[in-house]
């Protein structure tokens, strides 16, 4: 929603909001409303916000109100638990999974932040090759890496 206000509000700048204009559906966007508080609608930021093309824009919409995971309050276990059977630098037998992609440590897990989502969110997950992770699951995996702070 507040992409929309942020919109309305960079619409309607010199212009709407001239006297005269009484318009009563004007008066939320034009911010004229003394009860609207959202200190946001004066973000310069927030202009930016509409513009769908750009992959941080969808991100910030995706994100909008999602909780703050980290690799301490799920990554970690979430790894652990579904993908380190095979790829832990020290798993005794990685089915095949290669040398090179483990994930030991919240660095190497943001190392490979782009291939985890690729393989294990989204409409056809493929990791791990068995299955089985919920898909509650496999959404709190994207709210820490789409949306979590990189690195942690
Ligand atoms: C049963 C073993 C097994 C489990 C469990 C497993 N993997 Fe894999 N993984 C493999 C194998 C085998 C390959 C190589 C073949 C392939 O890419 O499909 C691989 C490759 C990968 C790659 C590198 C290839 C690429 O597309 O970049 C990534 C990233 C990956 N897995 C992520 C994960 C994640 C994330 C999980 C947990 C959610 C996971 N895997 C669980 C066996 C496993």
């Amino acid at each position: 929603m507040s992409a929309f206000f942020a919109f309305g509000l960079l619409a309607c700048t010199g212009g709407a909001a001239a006297p005269g204009d009484d318009d009563p559906a004007d008066s939320g966007v034009v911010n004229t409303d003394t009860s609207d508080t959202d200190t946001s609608d004066t973000d310069p930021a927030d202009t930016d916000m509409l513009d769908t093309d750009d992959p941080a824009d969808t991100a910030a919409a995706f994100c909008d109100g999602v909780p703050t995971l980290a690799y301490t309050n799920f990554g970690e276990g979430f790894l652990r638990e579904n993908c380190q059977g095979c790829h832990a630098s020290t798993a005794p037998d990685r089915y095949d999974a290669p040398e090179d992609v483990f994930f030991d440590t919240v660095e190497d897990a943001w190392a490979w932040s782009a291939r985890i989502l690729a393989r294990s969110t989204g409409e056809d997950p493929s990791m791990p090759p068995q299955g089985g992770v919920t898909a509650d699951d496999r959404t709190r995996l994207e709210w820490w890496l789409r949306c979590g702070t990189p690195g942690t």
